[in-house]
């Protein structure tokens, strides 16, 4: 059995690469405020194990007890690999860093950053006896890269995040188990946080048009084929430890 702990599958691309990953054999772990009809309906359909954990990861104190109920439902001793996928996000506050109040910028760091560092932590320790395969697949942004005006949050959160991964990978290479990090900006896809960028104010961001412009020359990517991609990654050997990648380089 392989056990996959992914957070944000209730919609958009965690919902498309929890669908891609449903198959025999595969238990799905889901951490997020509300779930996905489809997908458990899909799981049932095709037999496969899968678990909605209700949770709010803003609330940060609360995720080392959120991955010891996780771990109560993976059975180690039947394990083949144990997977961490990091993909809830949010591209909330949207404006110049002077007119974002200071409880939003908060807010946004403990959802896009320290979650994931929690996650992984909890994940490392819970894993340290397992010696099957196991990896950590952070989803970033090409935002991680380059600053965009009005997403000082966004951009910090994605940097901060891709550091992170290469971090653990450093402190995990010389373990006798090692867990593998990298991170992989997925690409622009057709979701609902795509839907925010386009809401937001030309003077909070001022790249909003070519949002637009790429929603309406139908160049986003659907959940659906951005999370075969993403799957692809996670369990192929195109995954690489420590290394923070852009998808569209690769396939
Ligand atoms: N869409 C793009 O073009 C794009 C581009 C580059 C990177 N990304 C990255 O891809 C990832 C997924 O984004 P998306 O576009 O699929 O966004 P989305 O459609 O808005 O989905 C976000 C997911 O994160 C979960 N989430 C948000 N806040 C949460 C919280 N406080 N606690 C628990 N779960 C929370 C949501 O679940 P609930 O609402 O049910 O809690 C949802 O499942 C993000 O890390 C994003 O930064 C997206």
């Amino acid at each position: 059995m392989k056990y996959f702990i992914i957070s944000g599958a209730s919609k958009g691309l965690g919902e498309g690469l929890a669908l891609a990953l449903l198959e025999e054999g595969h238990h799905l772990l889901c951490i997020s405020r509300s779930e996905s009809r489809q997908l458990k309906t899909m799981a049932a359909a095709k037999n496969c194990p899968l678990d909605f954990f209700f949770f709010d990861l803003a609330v940060n104190h609360e995720i080392t007890s959120l991955a010891g109920n996780i771990f109560q439902k993976i059975d180690k001793g039947a394990a083949t690999g144990i997977y961490l996928v990091n993909n809830a996000g949010v591209v909330e506050p949207v404006r110049r860093v002077e007119d974002c109040k200071p409880e939003a910028i908060d807010m946004h760091l403990r959802i896009n950053l320290i979650a994931p560092m929690l996650l992984t932590a909890a994940f490392i320790r819970h894993t340290i006896d397992f010696k099957g395969e196991k990896r950590i697949l952070n989803i970033s942004s090409g935002a991680a890269k380059n600053p965009y005006y009005g997403w000082s949050c966004y951009c910090t959160g994605k940097a901060g995040l891709d550091m992170f991964g290469r971090c653990v990978a450093e402190e995990q290479k010389n373990e006798a188990c090692p867990v593998q990090s990298m991170s992989v900006a997925p690409g622009i896809i057709d979701t609902g946080m795509q839907t925010i960028i386009r809401g937001s104010k030309e003077r909070d961001f001022i790249h909003r048009q070519k949002f637009v412009e790429l929603k309406e020359s139908g160049q986003l990517i659907s959940p659906a084929l951005a999370g075969k991609k993403i799957a692809h990654l996670l369990l192929s050997d195109d995954f690489r430890d420590g290394e923070s990648i852009d998808i569209r380089d690769r396939y």
